[in-house]
């Protein structure tokens, strides 16, 4: 019989095409009609994606209230300033138009205009009882780069500059309303930004394939169709950017590797790359699939001691390595050889030396790590689970 046992449902209205911009205003009218517009740092202003967004959201007659200058590794001072701009003009609507971040930022921002509280109670940082929402705004997200999978997921991840903390909240009414993704807004995405939304979406496939309870065919299928895809994809839309097609391959890639359908059934126990990368994002405000690319690899190869089929499979399926046995770990870690190969030969950074951290820090960064989320025995929760000294094993190895 089977282990698999689980439950499905994605709130989330996805239309997917190019030039499906020119549709946001008739569907936010379907929510509201008075939208907090969040955005970024200015790129969709230089593009001219802002004036076109404005013109369709006015056309159907949307009035905007905007909330700008959201930054990556999204601050939860900008959580609270967007969520008293939609108080203050009574917003029924919040829309995102940007990168993960800001969507990120919008998703609480639409649960804290709700909110009495302290927003940061909302994000889970090691405090004893986080508030978890229970109602938002509606929200559309119009992401900008394919990378997080934050429009069509319940999550987001948010910082506290003055803490120097970056961490989670999930809550089902943070799912966006409509999820509308139009591939050439992502045309004006820069290589190294494109190479790390690569990394980002092959990262969240690899956690939940590495660290689910094994014995799922369809979803190991479905996880190393999507590696494959964002292979193939990622470097054409690193080479021309405004190749539409390898733009809207990424964006759906992106899309699916963090909506839960992959995932699905696999058992996965943990995002440990991700906790840990957090951490470092958090102390240093790197770019999240930059920081991504140098632990994976490093964490693969600790967890390829203990699950060595699965990391023989990965080798075999992903770059047609030929295995002696499922335990060869000498075939597991040239599977793994190869990927840090790829993440290279993108543009990404595969050692923490190339943005410069050093291994100072490296034992505070593990107990921050273990502080804001620990299984009931204190460990990372991972496939194996990981002590505070594995977590230093890893990054030490990935100076
Ligand atoms: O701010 P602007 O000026 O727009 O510039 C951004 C930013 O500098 C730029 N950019 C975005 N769209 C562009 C563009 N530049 C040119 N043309 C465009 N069309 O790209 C830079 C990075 O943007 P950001 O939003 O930070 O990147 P990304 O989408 O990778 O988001 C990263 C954030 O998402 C979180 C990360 O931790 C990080 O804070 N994550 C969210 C997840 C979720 N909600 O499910 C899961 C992820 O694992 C991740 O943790
Ligand atoms: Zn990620």
């Amino acid at each position: 019989m089977s282990a698999m046992k689980f439950e499905y449902q994605n709130p989330t209205r996805l239309i997917f095409g190019v030039g499906t911009l020119a549709q946001l205003g008739k569907v936010a009218k379907e929510y509201g009609t008075r939208a907090l517009l969040v955005t970024g740092g200015g790129s969709i202003k230089r593009s001219g994606i802002f004036d076109r967004a404005l013109k369709s959201l006015s056309e159907a007659g949307v009035s905007i209230f905007e909330c700008a200058g959201v930054e990556p590794n999204p601050r939860i001072s900008s959580v609270k300033r967007g969520a008293a701009t939609a108080r203050e003009n009574h917003c029924d609507l919040v829309i995102a138009l940007g990168g993960g971040s800001t969507m990120d930022a919008a998703k609480v921002m639409a649960a804290a205009a709700l909110y009495d509280g302290d927003p940061w109670n909302m994000i889970i940082h090691g405090q004893p009882d986080p508030y978890i929402p229970t109602q938002a705004l509606p929200l559309i997200t119009v992401p900008t780069l394919a990378a997080t999978g934050s429009e069509m997921n319940s999550g987001a991840v948010i910082s506290n500059e003055e803490t120097k903390e970056k961490s989670f909240v999930q809550a089902r009414c943070l799912y966006p309303k409509v999820a509308l993704l139009d591939p050439e807004l992502t045309a004006s995405v820069p290589k190294d930004q494109t190479a790390y939304g690569t990394c980002d979406l092959i990262t969240h496939i690899t956690e939940g394939y590495f660290n689910g309870s094994g014995d799922t065919p369809i979803q190991d299928r479905f996880a190393e169709g999507v590696i494959l895809t964002a292979m193939e994809y990622g470097p054409k839309a690193i080479a021309n950017g405004n190749d539409l097609n390898a733009r809207a391959q990424l964006q759906w890639a992106a899309t699916v590797a963090l909506n839960g359908w992959v995932q699905s059934g696999s058992g996965s126990v943990g995002y440990p790359v991700h906790m840990i990368e957090h951490t470092l994002s958090a102390h240093h405000d790197i770019a999240h699939g930059a920081g991504l690319a140098i632990v994976n690899p490093s964490w693969m190869r600790f967890a390829a001691k203990t699950n060595t089929p699965k990391f023989v499979q990965f080798a075999t399926r992903i770059f047609g390595l030929t295995a002696k046995g499922s335990d060869d770990l000498e075939c597991a870690l040239a599977g793994i050889d190869r990927f840090e190969a790829f993440l290279k030969s993108i543009g990404c950074p595969t050692h923490l030396s190339e943005i410069g951290i050093d291994g100072q820090l490296i034992e505070t960064y593990a107990k921050e790590t273990l502080r804001i989320t620990h299984d009931k025995d204190g460990n990372l929760s991972a496939r194996p689970p990981m002590t505070e000294a594995d977590i230093v094993a890893v990054l030490r190895a990935a100076l």
